[in-house]
């Protein structure tokens, strides 16, 4: 009987203790430079410096808006995007908007873009309130749409395709009248990209809602429904796909349990340069 006790003491010890240092790693952002190279000049323009923000889920959100806001701060961007996943919960309004002040406060020369999430989504009818909040503050919500970026006689178009797992893509208007130019894609689910044809340029895709797996347990992974590329183990950083450069970013904040095992929360720079 003691010898089941003992190591039943042990067990919850041991799991007590890999709880504590997975909800201790939520604290504990990495910055992870990218590079990509791309054929075309932009403009007068080398090079273009992207900070990329994904998954913020205020409900599970541990760092703080003053210290994000540091960090990306110290990247010196030309501008900022988000790929969605803010909130799920109308109650977080005023905490996101505490976030998004912070990150204004940089005043990227190029502004701050956004997409929509699948959990924003779960915000129902609200999200058109949500997204009149952000507009107010001068920062451009992308819903199967895009805008443009101008550098000399060069374009960089941002092309906004909304949430993939809910069905709220609409790839054909995402694109509809877009000019020549650099393309840089954001959609918050990376699949997307399995049904982009060859006519739809991307140059860059940013994504994210995967988490980098959240919590790396190996092969639970692959229980959850999360499409087709995790099963191709294609769940974190750059990979090519269907042709097209893709980014996932891990997010920085959580989904479900505010934890992380095996990955950590994420701030991506992206430079882009001609070749
Ligand atoms: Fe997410």
């Amino acid at each position: 009987m003691l010898i089941i006790l003992t190591v039943l003491l042990l067990v919850a010890v041991v799991v007590a203790a890999l709880i504590g240092y997975a909800h201790w790693n939520t604290f504990r952002p990495v910055v992870r430079h990218v590079e990509t190279t791309l054929d075309e000049q932009l403009g007068d323009k080398s090079e273009l410096r992207i900070v990329q923000l994904s998954d913020l889920h205020m409900e599970r959100q541990s760092i703080k808006p003053e210290r994000m806001a540091k960090i990306i701060a110290d990247a010196n961007a030309d501008l900022i995007v988000m790929t969605g996943d803010y909130l799920d919960n109308y109650d977080n309004l005023d905490k996101f908007m505490l976030y998004l002040d912070e990150i204004k406060k940089i005043e990227p020369e190029h502004g701050i873009w956004l997409v929509w999430g699948n959990h924003d989504h779960y915000l129902g009818e609200r999200i058109d309130d949500l997204a009149e909040e952000i507009s107010a503050k001068g920062i451009r919500v992308l819903a199967n749409e895009w805008g443009s970026i101008e550098f000399g006689a060069q374009r960089l178009n941002i092309i906004g395709i909304d949430d993939f797992c809910l069905g709220k893509s609409d790839i054909p208007r995402s694109f509809h009248g877009v000019e020549d130019g650099w393309n840089l894609v954001l959609s918050h689910d990376p699949n997307v990209v399995l049904h982009l044809e060859e006519h739809h340029k991307v140059d860059l895709l940013l994504s994210g809602h995967l988490h980098g797996g959240q919590f790396k347990v190996p092969g639970a992974f692959k229980l959850f429904p999360m499409g087709e590329l995790p099963k191709q183990n294609v769940i974190s950083g750059m990979h090519i796909v269907n042709g097209k450069n893709v980014y996932i970013s891990d997010g920085m904040g959580q989904a479900a349990f505010n934890v992380r095992l095996g990955t950590r929360p994420e701030i991506t720079v992206h430079t882009l340069r001609a070749a």
